[in-house]
């Protein structure tokens, strides 16, 4: 997970995903490199042993990933702190899908451009997650905005994550949207983004449907591409 801008979602994602591959029944971790330990402050709060979490320097990520797959671990999220740093090439170095946060805001998206060319600097495959959407509909800025996150270069994700209190109150009781609040709207577009998530790592397992027509994974129009 990276993003060298500060508060676009990184940990809000990362423990979703972890929680929903645990669910999913894979043996799951997450490394936080982050020295504001927020994953860590999540895993504080939430009952029950799963998803694992541990606090470490990015400089121990090599090792820690090669001990923890030792030990069966079969889905590593790695959160990282908001920086265009070592840390989060290091991150992307060891992953096999770096996601990348982004709130859709000109600064935002300028902002986040040195985690892009981080990521495909180094050839690993990246993916662009557009969280903190706002729920009103406003087709210029969608138009403007859309023609900014293409300019990145990398993969969009769909369907974008919308600022949504349910995030912030099931964040802060050691929870999933979907554990917070079934079947609501984040509980959806979360779950939608765990499939793409989980299509992208374990394609051989799982067919996602990524057919534009179907409803689950439509585009939005934010990211329906011209022509
Ligand atoms: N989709 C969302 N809707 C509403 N609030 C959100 C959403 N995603 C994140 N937030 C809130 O935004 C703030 C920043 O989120 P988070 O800590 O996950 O970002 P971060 O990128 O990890 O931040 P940092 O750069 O400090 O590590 C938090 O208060 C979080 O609850
Ligand atoms: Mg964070």
């Amino acid at each position: 997970m990276l993003s060298c801008k500060g508060g676009t979602g990184k940990t809000t994602v990362s423990v979703h995903l972890a929680a929903a591959a645990a669910k999913a029944g894979k043996r799951t971790v997450i490394a936080d490199t982050d020295p504001q330990n927020s994953a860590m402050e999540w895993r504080r709060v939430r009952k029950g042993p799963e998803p694992e979490a541990r606090p470490l320097n990015a400089g121990a990520l090599f090792t820690f990933q090669r001990s923890s797959a030792a030990a069966g671990a079969e889905f590593m999220v790695i959160d990282t702190r908001a920086a265009a740093g070592d840390d989060g090439a290091e991150a992307a170095r060891l992953a096999d899908l770096c996601l990348i946060v982004v709130r859709p805001s000109f600064l935002d998206i300028k902002a986040v451009a040195r985690s892009v060319q981080t990521v495909t600097n180094l050839g690993r495959p990246g993916l662009i997650v557009v969280n903190q959407a706002p729920l009103g509909r406003d087709g210029k800025m969608r138009a403007e905005t859309l023609g900014l996150l293409r300019d990145l270069g990398l993969p969009l994700s769909v369907p974008v994550l919308k600022a949504r209190a349910a995030y912030q109150a099931a964040v802060a009781c050691g929870m999933t949207v979907e554990e917070f609040a079934p079947g609501g709207p984040a509980a959806e577009e979360m779950g939608d983004l765990w499939e793409v998530v989980a299509g992208r790592l374990w394609a051989t397992e799982k067919v996602v449907d990524l057919n534009p027509a179907s409803r689950r994974l439509e585009p939005m129009p934010l990211f329906r591409r011209a022509g």
